[in-house]
Parts: structure tokens; sequence; C-alpha cells
């Protein structure tokens, strides 16, 4: 294969490159490491981004020097430490066992392999030899011993590198890590702006856009959970760049525990970003030999706007992190019981929805929370993974097997995470809930986290979930988590290791996923956290499908949508139809619209489908079977942006085959005038000279003109409506 990464001994520089990108990074006076540039494919580096030697006030020399011209206060760097007149946001920080906070980080050697390796523990994209090569850079504190190693892979045809951090106490004294950033990165680039996903629940990841000013800014989780409040990625980019054009700089963690995104514009103008799990309450004891290794960061580049990196992050997440036989197969039409029926429900009242299900082509029934234990409420009984005898008197295999007679899959929810004061698991073992010795903990839905670093917790949740498994009529499992950490101690643990709580759970967690879904590779699972409040790349690593938010009202979707799909792809969210006034919003939208928000993602249903009114029961049919059709486009195909809901009173993207042959558009209004602004769409990514025709009207026009000239959008008299588009090449 080809070399994508080179190091010139001469002038001691680091170059990853691909057809994309460049990265660049030298090793300065000092030993330091010198940030130089990502952006564009270069071919080739002449030496001329040395950083300029200039003698600034106030900002301190190398120790031992007398050049008063280099400053680690302004170095662009890969990587900082602290202690050495360096004042800005460092990527590592601990404390020696002599008290001290110093650590000065030093280049010491460097490795050059073909592939990826695997992250212990952590979920990380993966790739074979022939899809990506990997750079490792050891840094050392020569006082201490100990070393930072930086990985760097880059993908033979994405614009993205992986970055991560492991950190080796090789001296022989303890050290205490108070920070551990997964990457830094340093840009002289002043007219920027980040790009964020803030949220809440059930209304999750809406792009929101500010100017980088002077001083810190950070975007964070200390919930214990990537959360809906904040998703565990920023964008920076030029202020003129948009969907389409201008310069993107992305940073996604793979990671689905606290994070923080820190960016600091500095005295001189100069960005650093750094980011990694959160440093709010963490410290983690090294002792001596042994090493800490961050999550990863996907670094993307994109010199055409946001849509060209989020069609990077797509492809990556697709090949490179969704694992198993479900990566590239079409997600089943499903039908979800909990908007229809909460939880009052029992067998009988469950087949009639199953019946229904079957007559319109569904393809998968969900059987959400409320089937075991004693729950009738959301009061009680997690923990107790068995089935609840008054809602399936003959047991949940005869139920599932109904199920499986009408053709239609079985698949179960479980919320594996929690426990309920009120069940036979706390009432054997309160010692698994999470909680600080002596303090009463804080209920949240009225249910409490299991403590997951404790190996106990972790081997009770996989026997209660294989016990069920194991009986072989459960095709799909919905992971659920209701509730944010609080209380965060582990009995399991020593005094001087509770700042290890937060990422130990991460830890166990990643191990229980990767357990059971090793040992159930016919599963599909899908991700949830009352939504999308653990929505992130990590998760995905397991989970190849996600529930995007309980927010199911069309127009709220779109936004939510909108945000998801800068760095998600649509095959690993999920959206449903449901019914109105939406259980959410009270929003009345028409059928069709939910349908096209809906198919916009792995499709399915939410709502008692025996209620429904004989045309909305032929909607149904007609979705089912469209969807059907444009699935693999769907899933499969690239996503593009084409209008903003935030910027106007419109909202629309576009799926394209890889091969052009095909495009489906998705053009929704939102609040009706009296006199209304004619308003056009134009598409993207279509081939300029083939020639489309539109399935429904047979208009036809070439990809250029319906790429430069567009169309008018219809004139319509009523609020949340939503035109379809189906164009296919005929030349
Ligand atoms: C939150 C999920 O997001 C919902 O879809 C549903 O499964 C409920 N939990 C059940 O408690």
């Amino acid at each position: 294969m080809q070399k994508l990464i080179e190091f010139d001994e001469k002038n001691k520089v680091f170059h990853l490159h691909n057809d994309k990108i460049s990265y660049l990074f030298g090793i300065e006076e000092g030993g330091y490491l010198s940030h130089l540039y990502f952006g564009k494919r270069v071919f080739g580096y002449h030496g001329q981004l040395r950083y300029p030697r200039v003698d600034r006030g106030f900002s301190g020399n190398l120790p031992g020097s007398l050049d008063r011209t280099y400053s680690l206060d302004s170095l662009l760097q890969e990587y900082s430490g602290t202690g050495a007149c360096d004042y800005r946001t460092p990527a590592l920080d601990l404390q020696n066992e002599d008290g001290s906070y110093a650590v000065r980080l030093v280049y010491q050697g460097h490795k050059i392999t073909a592939g990826k390796p695997k992250l212990p523990g952590l979920p990380a994209a993966y790739a074979t030899d022939e899809e990506a090569q990997t750079l490792a850079v050891t840094l050392k504190d020569e006082l201490t011993g100990v070393t930072v190693t930086l990985l760097y892979t880059i993908f033979k045809d994405l614009a993205i590198i992986a970055r991560s951090a492991k950190v080796t106490n090789a001296g022989s004294s303890k050290v205490a890590l108070k920070k551990v950033a997964s990457m830094q990165m340093d840009l002289l680039r002043q007219d920027m702006d980040v790009i964020s996903l803030p949220g809440a629940h059930a209304n999750e990841r809406h792009l929101e856009r500010e100017k980088i000013g002077q001083g810190r800014k950070v975007f964070e989780s200390r919930r214990g959970a990537s959360s809906h409040q904040m998703n565990s990625f920023i964008a920076v980019l030029e202020h003129k760049a948009d969907e389409f054009s201008g310069d993107v700089y992305g940073f996604n963690l793979v990671y689905s525990g606290n994070h923080s995104f820190e960016i600091e514009k500095d005295q001189f103008e100069q960005t650093r970003i750094v980011a990694g799990i959160n440093d709010f309450n963490f410290e983690w004891q090294l002792d001596a030999g042994e090493s800490f290794q961050t999550p990863e960061v996907l670094l993307a580049f994109s010199s055409h706007g946001l849509n060209e990196m989020s069609q990077n992050y797509h492809q990556l997440i697709r090949e490179h992190i969704v694992r198993g036989k479900f990566k590239h197969r079409e997600r089943e039409i499903l039908v979800n019981n909990w908007e229809a029926t909460y939880f009052d429900f029992n067998e009988d009242k469950l087949k009639t929805i199953v019946d229904e299900a079957k007559e319109l082509g569904i393809e998968m029934f969900v059987l959400d929370d409320g089937w075991f234990g004693k729950r009738d409420n959301d009061n009680t009984s997690l923990g107790d993974w068995s089935v609840y005898a008054k809602k399936f008197p003959n047991g949940l295999k005869h139920f599932a097997d109904y199920v499986h007679a009408q053709g239609l899959k079985f698949g179960l929810w479980f919320e594996p995470e929690m426990i309920s004061h009120e069940s036979e698991l706390y009432k054997e073992h309160p010692e698994y809930l999470m909680q600080v010795p002596e303090r009463i903990p804080s209920p949240s839905r009225d249910q409490y986290v299991l403590d997951l670093t404790q190996k106990a917790v972790r081997e009770n949740i996989v026997a209660q979930l294989s016990a069920l498994l194991d009986e072989g009529y459960i095709d799909y499992i919905k992971w659920d988590m209701n509730r944010h950490m609080s209380d965060v101690y582990s009995v399991a643990l020593p005094k001087e290791k509770q700042g290890e709580v937060y990422h130990r759970y991460m830890l166990g967690l990643y191990e229980v996923l990767e357990t059971l879904t090793t040992k159930y590779p016919d599963v599909l699972w899908e991700g949830c956290s009352g939504g999308g409040g653990r929505f992130d790349t990590g998760y995905a690593y397991y989970m190849p499908q996600s529930w995007t938010s309980d927010n199911t009202d069309a127009l709220a979707r779109q936004t939510i949508q909108y945000g998801t799909s800068l760095v998600y792809p649509p095959s690993v969210f999920t959206a449903h139809v449901s019914a109105v006034p939406n259980h959410q919003t009270g929003r009345i939208t028409p059928f069709k619209t939910r349908g096209a928000v809906a198919m916009s993602a792995v499709f399915g249903y939410e709502l008692d489908l025996t209620k429904l009114t004989v045309e909305e029961k032929q909607a149904v049919k007609e979705q089912v079977s469209l969807y059907k059709k444009i699935r693999p486009l769907v899933q499969f195909g690239d996503f593009i942006r084409l209008k903003n809901p935030a910027l106007g009173d419109q909202c629309a993207w576009m799926f394209v085959a890889k091969d052009k042959s095909e495009a489906l558009v998705f053009v929704f209004g939102r609040l009706v005038q009296a006199q209304p602004t004619l308003t056009k769409t134009k598409l993207a990514g279509l081939a300029e000279a083939k020639v489309y025709e539109e399935v429904t009207s047979k208009a036809k026009a070439t990809g250029s003109e319906l790429m430069e000239l567009g169309f008018y959008d219809p004139v319509v008299r009523h609020d949340f409506s939503a035109q379809m588009y189906h164009f296919k090449a005929i030349d």
C-alpha cells in the first residue's frame, strides 16, 4: 500500500497524508512537538511553517535557555504538559509523588505501523492494514520517567485522523493523573466559529454556532453519560463556512461518559482545542509500570463545508465503527408499544397490535418497558429481569412465539444499568446501588444507578440477560438508561481511587456490552438513553442503531435529526411515526409529514395501530412499502443537508446513491404565510450531466439543472407540510 505517513529525518517533521488531507507536525527545539498544519492535501513540505521566533513579554523560555524568542507559551503544540511557562489549557496534568505538578513532554521516539491498533477496553474505529496506517510518537518526562504515547491513525480514503494518548508510569514512584486529554491541536486562525450540539431530554442536538472569542470556553458533560445536554462533538470552522463551502475541523470523541471540549483563544489570537475525558472529579492513580489509555478523538477536515465533514464521519461510522452482521444489513421496520400503551398492556392487547402490524407489512414488534418484575409504573422492579406473570401468564416465550408465527421479529426493552429500591435485586444486594456511604442517594425517575465498577454487578447483568437470550427467541434488544449519575462512589474501591469511578463505570459498561454482543451476534442492539442521551460514536461500536430522541413530534424531530446528522449517519438513528396530538408537544402534524421525517432514518411506528382510521392504515401500508424500496438509499446512501430549519421556514435534506443513479429529496415546510415568499430547492451531490426523472411527476432534468437552477417549492396552504421527490437517472 502507498505510504500514508512519512518522517523527514533531517527536518524532524511528520507528514500524514492521503488524497484528501495532510497533517503535519515537527519536533521543535527542546524536543517539543509543534503543530504545523491540518488541512487539504499538500505535496511535500519545505519547512516554511517553522514557528517564528519573537521575544514576547511574560512568556518565559525553555529551562536553562538564554533565548528569549522561544516560548512554550506561544508555540503551536501537539500535546502539552504543565509547569513550564505554557499557561494555556494543558492536555496532561498530573501530580508527582513529591507533590509537584510539573510534566515536560519531550520527544523520545516513534513507530509507524500498518493498520490500527485496538484500544484496550475501549470502543474505537477499526481498520485493516490496507485501510489505514498508524504513527505512535512517544514523549517522555525525563525526571519522573512518565511517558505519553500519542497515536495518530490516518485512513486511506477518509479525511479523518484518529488520535488518542496513552500515559505510562515508566518511573519508580507514584503519579496521580488529574487530566489526560485524548488530543490537543493549536491553530493559527483568527476568524473562526465553533459549532456544538447542545440540548435537553426530548430536545437533543441542536446545531449551535458562535464566534470563538478570547478566553476559554468548554463544551462538556459531567453527567456520567455523553448526555442529551451536550453531545461529544464540536466543529471549528471559518466564519464564512457553510454547508457547502469553507474550512471545517471536526472533533468527535469515541466515548460515552463525561467529556470535555475546551477551546482557548490565547493572547496572540491562536486557538487551542483540547478534547477528551472530562477532568471533573477525575483523578487516576498510576503506580509504577501502569498505563492509562484515553479514548480516541476522530479529527475530520473539510474544505467544502459541513456536509463534506459529515459524509466523512458517516462513512467512518458505517464502515469502521459499527460492527457485526448488522453493519451492512437493512434494518427492520418495527412497531414499538411504548407510546401505544405505556405500562398499561397485557398479552391480549399486544397481540391485537401484532396482528395489525402483520397486516400492514411491519417487520418487527418491540415490547418496551413494563414486561418484567412487577412493573406497572416507573417506580419499581429495575434489576429484576424476569417476566411479569400478571401481564404474561403463559410466559414471555409464549408471546414471542406468537409474534414469530405472524412473521415478525421480536424485540425486547431492558434497562440493565439501573436498580429500583422496590426490587428483589435491591433486597438481596443493596451494595450494588451506587451511593456515597452514609448519604441518602438522589433518585431520578425514582431509580438509581448500579455500580458497574463492581465485578459482581457486571456478572449479574450478564447472567440475567443471558438467561433470557439463551432461550433463543429475542431478535433485538433496546438498551435504555433513564437517569444520569449522582452520588458517584464505589464501595469496591479505596478512597484514593474514588476519582476513577466515572471512567471505571464506562470501562465496566463497555466490558458488559462487549461480552453480550459477542455472545449473541444474531441480536440487533438498539441504544437508548431516554431517547438520545447516550448518542455517541462509542455506543455505536456496540449498538448498530440508537433511538434518536423521546421527542417523536415531526417538527421538533427535523431540528433534532438535522443536528444529529452532523456526525451520525441516518443508518444509526431511529425515527418513528407516532400519534397526534403528539405526546411530547401536543402538536398535530399531517400523517404524511410524520412518515417523511421518520423515513429519513431507520424507520418504525410508535402508536396503537389498532386505533388508526381506514385511511391511516392505508397510509401506513403505502409508507411501509415505499420504505422497503428506498431503504438501501436511506440507510446506505450519502446524506446531504440542504436547508437548516434554524435559518428559515423550511428544512430539507436528501439521500444520493453512491453511484449517483438515484436520489431522494425531502423538503419540509413549517409555518405557512398568507403571502408566501417563493422558495426554491437546489439539490447537491448528483452527476452533473446525467438526466434524472422524478418518479411521480415524470419531470426530467440534468443533475446540473437540479443543482444550479433548482426548482420552485409548491405553495401549500397548511403548516408542517412535507414534499418527497424521488429522482432516478435515466441515461
Ligand atoms: C425512555 C425511552 O427513550 C422510551 O422510548 C421508552 O423506552 C421509555 N424510556 C421506557 O421507560
